[in-house]
Order: structure tokens, then sequence, then C-alpha cells
């Protein structure tokens, strides 16, 4: 009981700090007709030589980071199977056209090419990951599907978990976000996907073993 009532809360938090994220990447649509409220300016450069690339990852991956959660809650999965279904295709598709614009935009990272690497490293295990979970529930293979979409929307939340370290990297004497995105482009998501194996691990070892057939 109490470690359901556990599970339910991590999900509502993560649900909120998830539209929070998104709600507040909106603020890059503006960049179309020319208005940069609150970007920093090593974004702005960023924006600046690959526009196509950048926007298609910062104004599509919200979308991702947005519907996630509610993917994860079973009453909505068991009461609207098929919303569960579009909004996973929807899901896949904003993981897959922002992953593509992220690993573009990922050869001119603020942070110079270290950086690049590690975010070039997520696009790749994004895709990859979000693709092999979608091919999974397609062969209704659903336990592989479950493990797949966790480690998947682990990644999607390092946009999260980078936001949360932005204060931590100030307060550790880092001057700016590019200065210290030599280090957020790895400790924004490697963490996330120990939390999930771990969280996966434990699950399995909880589940009764199948019984041995002759
Ligand atoms: C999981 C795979 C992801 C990859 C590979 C990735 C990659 C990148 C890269 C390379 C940049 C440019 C950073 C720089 O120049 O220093 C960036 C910035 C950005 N990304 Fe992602 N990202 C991912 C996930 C997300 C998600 C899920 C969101 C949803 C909100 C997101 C939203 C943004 C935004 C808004 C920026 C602009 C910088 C900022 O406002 O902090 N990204 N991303």
């Amino acid at each position: 009981m109490a470690g359901k009532y556990a599970a339910r809360s991590a999900r509502a938090i993560m649900a909120v700090l998830a539209a929070g994220v998104a709600l507040y990447s909106l603020r890059y649509s503006g960049v179309i007709v020319d208005s940069w409220l609150d970007v920093d300016p090593k974004i702005r450069a960023v924006i600046t030589q690959v526009p196509i690339q950048a926007l298609m990852h910062m104004l599509v991956a919200p979308v991702a980071l947005l519907l996630g959660p509610l993917q994860f809650f079973p009453g909505i999965r068991a009461k609207y199977p098929q919303a569960h279904r579009w909004s996973g295709r929807v899901y896949v598709a904003a993981c897959v056209v922002a992953g593509t614009g992220g690993l573009a935009t990922s050869l001119y990272a603020s942070g110079g090419p270290v950086a690049g690497f590690g975010f070039g490293i997520l696009a790749v295990l994004w895709i990859g990951t979000t693709l092999g979970a979608w091919r999974a529930a397609v062969q209704r293979q659903f336990a592989l599907h479950r493990l797949l979409m966790r480690f998947s929307y682990a990644m999607t939340f390092g946009a999260v978990t980078l936001r949360l370290q932005i204060p931590i990297g100030l307060a550790l004497g880092f001057p700016s976000y590019s200065a210290m995105s030599v280090w957020l482009a790895y400790t924004s998501w490697i963490p996330n996907l120990i939390v999930v194996a771990l969280y996966s691990m434990t699950q399995a070892l909880r589940r009764p073993a199948a019984p041995a057939t002759a």
C-alpha cells in the first residue's frame, strides 16, 4: 500500500516537473518571430547557426516530455487503451524528430565538443531505445516494451534533471550554463538510467519465478 502510494506520488511529481520544463521551453517559439526573451546568448548563437535543427529539437522534445508521464499511469493505461496507443505513437515520433534535431545540434553545442559528444551519444541512445520500445509493443512483447520505455523516458527526463542541476552548478562556481554543460551533457541522463536499471532489477527480483516445466 505504502509502496503504491510512493509510486503514484513519484509519477505525479515527475509529471509536474516535466510539464513545467516543457511549458518553459515554449519561449523558443518566439525565436520564429525574432523574439529572444529569456534565451541564453550562447544558445542563441547555436540557434542562429543551425535554426531548423535546433528548433526542431527545442520545440518538439517538449511534446515527448509532456506525454511521457501519462503513459506510465496504470489507471489511464487500463481505462483508455486506445489513448495510450495514440499518445505512445506521438511520443515515439516526437522522440525521433527531436532526437534527430538534437543530434544535428550537438555538433554545435555551446559547451564545445566534449559537451556535444555527450549530447550526441544521448541522442543516438534516445532514438534507438524509443524505436526498440515501439517495436516491442508492435510485436506484443509487453515486458520488453515497458522496460525500454522506462529507459526512453529516463533520457527524455534528462531535460528536467539538467535544469535541476543548473543551480547546483552555479552554487559550485560555474559562471554560466555553457561553462557547466561539459558536465551536464553526461550528468543529466546517466544517473537517470542507473535509477531505472536499479528499479527494474528490484521489480524483476520481487516477481515470483515462473513455474518450472518438465
Ligand atoms: C534526450 C535527448 C536529448 C538530446 C540528445 C538533447 C540535445 C540537446 C542539445 C545538443 C542542445 C544544445 C545545447 C547546447 O548548445 O549546449 C539542447 C538544448 C535544448 N534542449 Fe535538448 N536534448 C534532449 C532532450 C530534450 C528534451 C526532452 C527537451 C524538452 C524540454 C529538450 C529541450 C531543450 C531545450 C529547450 C534546449 C535549449 C537550451 C535550454 O533552454 O537549456 N531537450 N538539447
